[in-house]
């Protein structure tokens, strides 16, 4: 039971993050909705317009913009009867509100008087309502001719599919968040599930294949080597596995684009942090700080990185070692723009940047486990194969010395 449960969810996760990339994210929407409404006003000269969405259950319209209104609630809320809802969807152009037309398009018991309105263009995707654009007054009181209603109509359109991609992204992060806590609350948060969520998150890039799997695995690596307890290595190795969950929401072309991102989408490939923060903040895991990994993974010790500029002693100990072990596997990946790095070249370029960039004992945790498995005996401790391991103990002993010996400003300590 429990785990045809598990599959259920998983297979609606796996839709999801395939999803994704259809349901471009778009954090900044308040402001488009803003520009939206101006260019909207300016086009048929409006003094008062605003923009709501429509949510179905309860059915209302929520404003998202609105201008010019002397007395407007923000947000403005209007819940809708189904003769409303039904008036909207089946309007096939904008509507003049009067006195008469008002009753039938909007109910009077929301936080707004719809009677400031003259005039609706419902938005609608297909059939379906998504939401609407209410203008008031023009200049000179002037009422609204077939050439306005026109203009609005045309225009709409185009913010009817800017409304719907906004809703559409926000349900695909609810979404996500409910199956991680459904099976959060299903007793046990077993590894093979996490395992199944890694791969789920990894599946729009093609360069990156498997990169959360490894992630989890040499997070949770370092931390046996930093001598922490199973419970917290078993913490990192999950952390590892979703501090990338954002992604399901940033566009797949950018994940595989062979040249640099421009700034804008640059800037969508970050927030991956911020939006995988919210999905996991509502989720209780059995092991604490996930969500702090997931916010935090791309922040640097001298406070160069991203979404806080957070430095060295504002983040903790987990967070350090998953984004040691992600700038690890990313050195170590071809990606669509560049080759990967070797074993060798990955470490002493790590350990040129640290501790600038990363926490030198968590760096010195990972020299120790790459070099049980150069020793080599047995099967591989932190490389998913003995055979990636093509750098000799001795290389390693001396980029330990290197790193100790920055760190500790050349200063010789003795019992
Ligand atoms: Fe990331």
């Amino acid at each position: 039971m429990r785990s045809n449960n598990i599959r259920r969810l998983l297979q609606t996760f796996q839709a999801l993050a395939d999803l994704g990339p259809e349901m471009t994210a778009d954090r900044d929407f308040p402001q488009r909705a803003r520009s939206m409404l101006a260019l909207l006003m300016e086009a048929v000269a409006a003094q008062e317009a605003a923009l709501f969405t429509f949510t179905d259950k309860p059915a209302m319209l929520s404003s998202v913009a609105a201008q010019g209104f002397a007395l407007f609630a923000e947000p403005a809320v209007i819940p809708l009867l189904p003769k409303h809802v039904h008036a909207l969807s089946s309007a096939r152009m904008p509507q003049a509100v009067n006195a008469k037309s008002c009753e039938t398009l909007f109910s009077s018991n929301g936080n707004v008087a719809p009677e400031l309105f003259k005039c609706v263009a419902p938005l609608k995707v297909g059939s379906r309502l998504v939401g609407a654009v209410t203008l008031g007054r023009r200049e000179g009181d002037a009422l609204y001719a077939e050439e306005e209603f026109e203009a609005l109509h045309l225009l709409s359109q185009y913010v009817a599919l800017a409304v719907h991609n906004h809703t559409l992204s926000q349900s695909l992060q609810q979404r996500v968040s409910e199956n991680l806590r459904l099976l959060a609350s299903l007793h046990n948060f077993y590894d093979q599930t996490l395992e199944a969520f890694a791969t789920a998150i990894d599946v729009k890039d093609t360069h990156t294949r498997g990169h959360s799997l490894r992630v989890g695995r040499y997070a949770s690596a370092i931390g046996a080597g930093l001598g922490l307890d199973e419970t917290q290595v078993s913490g990192l190795r999950a952390a590892g596995f979703l501090h990338d969950i954002g992604k399901v929401t940033v566009d797949k072309a950018l994940f595989n684009k062979p040249a640099a991102l421009r700034p804008e989408e640059f800037r969508e490939m970050a927030d991956h942090t911020i939006i995988g923060h919210q999905i996991v903040s509502g989720v209780q895991f059995p092991w604490k700080g996930i969500a702090e990994v997931v916010r935090w993974h791309h922040e640097r010790s001298d406070g160069s990185g991203y979404p806080d500029h957070l430095s060295h002693d504002e983040v903790s100990e987990p967070v350090r070692i998953v984004a040691l072990a992600d700038t690890f596997d990313a050195m170590t990946s071809e990606r669509s723009y560049r080759q990967s790095m070797s074993l060798g070249a990955a470490l002493n370029e790590i350990v040129k940047l640290t501790p600038k960039l990363y926490d030198p004992n968590v760096v010195q945790a990972m020299l120790v486990q790459v070099r049980r498995d150069a020793v080599g005996r047995g099967k591989p401790n932190f490389l998913e194969d003995a055979g990636l391991c093509t750098i000799a103990p001795a290389d390693i002993d001396q980029m330990a010395a290197a790193l100790s010996h920055k760190v500790n400003h050349g200063r010789v300590y003795s019992a």
